[in-house]
């Protein structure tokens, strides 16, 4: 048996909670924060994830063996050096890269290079600063709308500009360099072509040498139906992605997840952890947006309903370099989650809103994100509140049954796109 901490508090969390929960492996389980959803599976502790010091002191105290950080910041901050530079915490395991891989999420100009030298296909691209910004100005006139602008470092999802005019673009890199708009983490920044096609999200989990991949799936961003209005967090998924055919897939491993594993290990950089590839398919060829070095959120609570592997022996293959022993089976259904989020986002949203309903809910899984336990109720605590995921033999069924369920949990000013999947049916 190993005692786990999970990091995070959203439905990624919640749907990873869930599933190391039916592991028999799954020893004493703790999750930081956490929320009113993962506090079924295991016990929350009130600890920030980029605590560094908390989360050390929390794994002596409850002799945790496994730490897996769900969101991306702990692992770009280093939290696997953190934990590897002291003596006391060194034989923890991390299910998470080290600070030099997370770069691969935390530096998109860092991810550029990697991929060019690796030959892994992606945007043609240039990086700037403020010292080369007229050269930058100079690039973004020779490029044809619609022009990209990505900030270098992390802007919790905000760092991605697409410009449909050569007046928007440098409006855009002049807001990012020069008036620092994400402050560091827009220092660089990086300006790429527009890449024309459908997304989907594809997910590994690597040893550093060997990996097994994992369920795809595709989520949808924005807040309104027919795609339309700001990005989010994510309005929902499915999975598994209908156009990911075998065809496809091959391509993907071949041309990308191949390179990207053995790149890592030729390159020196420790990994040992989930890989996310947000890929977008352009005349039938896979090419990369972004790597994220966690799972997606909301794709892992279609993931890992999905994913019939006992998520801990995995982690425990990964830690010895054995994930090549392992045989990964992908469940048959379809699963598609539902989000229900607040009124207002992305925008500004209010919390604290009561939910009823719970118990009305049959035939899907609720994976709770901003959700809290308010003297012994159930409130809304963020902009995305519950996942609402279901399985059948297909997708339509799927998503029948997740909209059938979305309806019963009640609060005030709860929203969801009605059509999720909706150009699959
Ligand atoms: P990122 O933060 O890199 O995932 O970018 C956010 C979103 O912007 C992506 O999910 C895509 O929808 C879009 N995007 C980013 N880069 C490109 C590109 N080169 N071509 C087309 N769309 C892009
Ligand atoms: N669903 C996209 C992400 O997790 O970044």
């Amino acid at each position: 048996m190993k005692n786990i901490l999970l990091l995070g508090s959203g439905g990624r969390e919640c749907a990873i909670a869930w599933k190391l929960s039916q592991s028999h492996l799954c020893g004493t389980f703790f999750i930081a924060p956490g929320n009113a959803g993962t506090a079924e599976y295991g016990v929350n502790l009130p600890i920030s994830y980029n605590d560094f010091e908390e989360i050390g002191k929390a794994c002596l105290e409850y002799k945790i063996d496994i730490l897996i950080p769900g969101p991306e910041d702990p692992l770009v901050a280093g939290i696997y050096d953190h934990f590897k530079n002291d003596p006391k915490l060194k034989n923890i395991i991390i299910a998470g890269p080290s600070k030099a891989g997370a770069q691969l999420e935390g530096s998109k100009a860092f991810s550029k290079k990697f991929m060019e030298r690796n030959n892994i296909p992606t945007a043609a691209y240039k990086e700037f600063t403020a010292e080369s910004f007229e050269q930058g100005v100079a690039y973004i006139k020779r490029s044809t709308p619609p022009i990209v602008i990505k900030a270098d470092g992390l802007a919790a999802g905000k760092g991605v500009v697409i410009a449909q005019d050569t007046i928007e673009a440098v409006k855009a890199f002049r807001a990012m360099v020069m008036d620092k708009q994400f402050g560091e983490s827009s220092k660089k920044v990086v300006i790429e072509q527009f890449l024309e096609g459908i997304e989907l999200s594809v997910f590994i989990l690597t040893d550093g040498v060997n990996y097994v991949l994992l369920p795809e799936a595709k989520d949808y961003k924005r807040i309104g139906e027919g795609d339309k209005g700001p990005n989010t967090g994510g309005m929902g998924a499915i999975s598994p992605v209908p156009f990911a055919d075998d065809e496809f897939m091959l391509k993907v491993t071949e041309r990308i997840i191949l390179p990207t594993v053995n790149g890592l290990k030729d390159e020196g950089i420790i990994y040992q952890g989930f890989i996310f590839f947000g890929l977008i398919k352009v005349n039938g060829e896979p090419f990369v947006i972004e790597y994220n070095c966690r799972m997606g959120d909301p794709e892992t609570e279609v993931v890992m309903p999905r994913l019939e592997n006992d998520l801990v022996e995995l982690i425990l293959k990964m830690n010895e370099g054995k994930l090549n022993d392992v045989i990964v089976k992908h469940s048959r259904k379809a699963t598609a989650a539902v989000m229900l989020v607040s009124e207002g986002y992305p925008g500004n949203y209010p919390k604290g809103r009561e939910m009823s309903g719970f118990e009305k809910v049959n035939g899907s899984k609720l994976f709770h994100a901003g959700t809290a336990t308010k003297d012994g109720k159930v409130v809304t605590n963020g902009g995305r509140v519950i996942a609402v995921t279901s399985s059948a033999p297909n997708l339509k069924d799927a998503l029948a049954k997740s909209y059938e369920n979305a309806r019963l949990i009640e609060y005030e000013g709860r929203y969801y796109r009605k059509d999720i999947g909706w150009e699959f049916e």
